[in-house]
């Protein structure tokens, strides 16, 4: 993988197409909070209705073809100094460290953009292995063990917090 191919990028309607490419695998949205989405106007409409309206989700591009996402969103008020993170890509694109750069990536932007966060979260599932990499690879602190966390298709889940602190060194 030649990594100066990926870019992040704000959505746009237009690239429906091909968010429909990765949202429609229930391999890619099975640890996600949002069900699979199948058509091409449902495409549209999460882009104009959830995406563009998100405090700051960005595409994960591959030669500006939009292959995944990854958002970032503040908690509101005092806690505004704590952000959480998220992100997946098309299940085809796996394992290449796509999202490895792509969080790094998103960690220098977020920091400037967000000039009172101090804190980035992610919950990530025990059985979620290749998220747990791609936090440590990047330099996140694995910090606990959550019995009971998180809500996910119907169930209530364990959950892994970590945490990436302003002051922290990107590997
Ligand atoms: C998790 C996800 C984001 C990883 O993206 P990616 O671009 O494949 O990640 P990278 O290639 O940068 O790194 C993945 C690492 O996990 C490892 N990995 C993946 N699955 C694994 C498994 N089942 N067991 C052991 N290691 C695994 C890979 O080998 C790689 O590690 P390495 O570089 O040391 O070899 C991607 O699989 C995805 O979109 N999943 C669905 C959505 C999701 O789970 N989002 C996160 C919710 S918390």
């Amino acid at each position: 993988m030649d990594y100066s191919r990926i870019s992040l990028r704000p959505f746009k309607i237009s690239d429906a197409d091909d968010l429909l490419k990765w949202t429609s695998d229930e391999k890619v949205t099975y640890y996600l909070r949002w069900n699979t989405i199948t058509t091409i106007e449902a495409a549209s409409n999460h882009i104009q209705e959830v995406v563009i309206p998100h405090p700051w989700r960005r595409s994960i591009c591959l030669d500006d073809r939009s292959i995944g996402y990854i958002s970032v969103r503040p908690e509101s008020g005092s806690e505004c100094h704590r952000a959480h993170i998220g992100y997946a890509i098309g299940s085809n694109y796996w394992g290449q460290g796509i999202v490895t750069v792509a969080v790094k990536m998103a960690i220098q932007i977020v920091f400037k953009d967000f000039s009172n966060l101090v804190r980035l979260e992610a919950l990530v599932e025990p059985e979620n292995i290749g998220s747990q990499r791609v936090l440590e690879k990047v330099g996140f602190k694995k910090e606990g063990f959550l019995r009971k966390y998180g809500f996910n298709k119907g169930e209530i889940k364990d959950m892994f917090i970590y945490s990436f602190l302003s002051t922290d060194k990107i590997l």
